[in-house]
């Protein structure tokens, strides 16, 4: 844990924020989590339940109720609040509410810390990274998406699988949406010191890197149909997020992140630390890959733009 007081503000306390609030406990990452929801029985039960967990695990790490100002001065914002998808609905479909929860958001926030980092979670997360960035007027580099690093963190999983190697042995990003347009930078994969095609000969028989991709962009969907949400893979990946800022870990992760060439926020490789963006990593793409990222910052600037009228 960080020598002096760090706090981690978490908006919105339903599955993801709590799950998230407990990894950050148990691990411990930060001083104090600040949990922020309207739902004040459920918030409180929350605080309850989590706070029996801080005097098992003795980890120094205190957890309480707060308010939207006490949040706004936080070092790190995390925003899981908002409706989550049914079964079958995409990301995009909860972008007019999720919108509208985060303006009441920043409203109650302000004056927001300008030291503050804000990490997003809730979804369509692309979307709502952009108009975070506009709401809460912090500089770009302090306002994150979580992205496709979870997207990425499954596509080393099964990678791992097959090549018979710890996944984090693997360099392997999904890019672009945290949705249905995102894609494998295939070409950029290593697996130790070995290209895919040598780590994994099966990797270039027909179907393979689609079978992945499919799966790949299908994996919260088939959760979500069969337990109603994802929690444990986006709390973890959220608090491995605050840990990079808060330790000044300069972790290279693919997070979303504002992008003026493309005029949105999808997510590329970024070295993350105590000031959010610390720099975005190159990233050599094929051509293919270039498209396939053209396309999809097309599809997202399209949606950025209906949603501004
Ligand atoms: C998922 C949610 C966080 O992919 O979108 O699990």
């Amino acid at each position: 844990m960080p020598k002096h007081k760090t706090s981690i503000a978490i908006l919105g306390c339903g599955d993801v924020g709590s799950t998230l609030a407990y990894t950050l406990i148990l691990n411990p990452i930060c001083s104090e989590v600040l949990l922020v929801d309207p739902k004040t029985e459920l918030l409180e039960a929350q605080v309850r339940d989590l706070g029996d967990a801080t005097f098992r695990g003795n980890t120094g790490c205190k957890v309480r109720a707060g308010t939207h100002k006490e949040a706004g001065q936080a070092d790190i914002v995390v925003i899981t609040a908002g409706a989550k998808q049914k079964i079958g609905e995409s990301r995009l479909s909860l972008l007019s509410r999720n919108l509208h929860i985060l303006e009441s958001i920043f409203s109650s926030m302000a004056p927001i810390n300008p030291h503050t980092i804000l990490l997003l979670v809730a979804n369509p997360v692309d979307i709502l990274t952009y108009f975070a960035r506009i709401l809460s007027g912090l500089p770009e580099s302090q306002v994150i998406g979580t992205g496709t690093s979870l997207d990425s963190a499954r596509l080393r999983g099964i990678l791992a699988h097959k090549a018979e190697v710890a996944p984090n042995s693997i360099d392997a990003y999904v890019l672009g949406e945290h949705g249905d347009s995102q894609f494998i930078a295939w070409s950029t994969i290593s697996i130790g010191t070995a290209p895919l095609a040598l780590a994994i000969p099966a990797s270039s028989e027909p179907g393979f890197k689609e079978d992945i991709a499919t799966h790949t962009r299908g994996a919260a969907a088939a959760i979500i149909a069969a337990k109603g949400c994802t929690a444990y893979g986006i709390g973890n990946i959220a608090a491995s997020l605050c840990k990079f800022i808060l330790f000044d870990q300069r972790t290279v992760r693919p997070v979303s992140f504002y992008q003026p060439q493309l005029k949105c926020c999808l997510s590329l490789p970024a070295v993350i630390g105590r000031q959010g963006i610390i720099r975005a990593m190159p990233v050599v793409l094929d051509e293919n890959e270039q498209r396939e990222l053209e396309r999809c910052a097309e599809g997202l600037r399209g949606i950025i733009a209906g949603a501004e009228q």
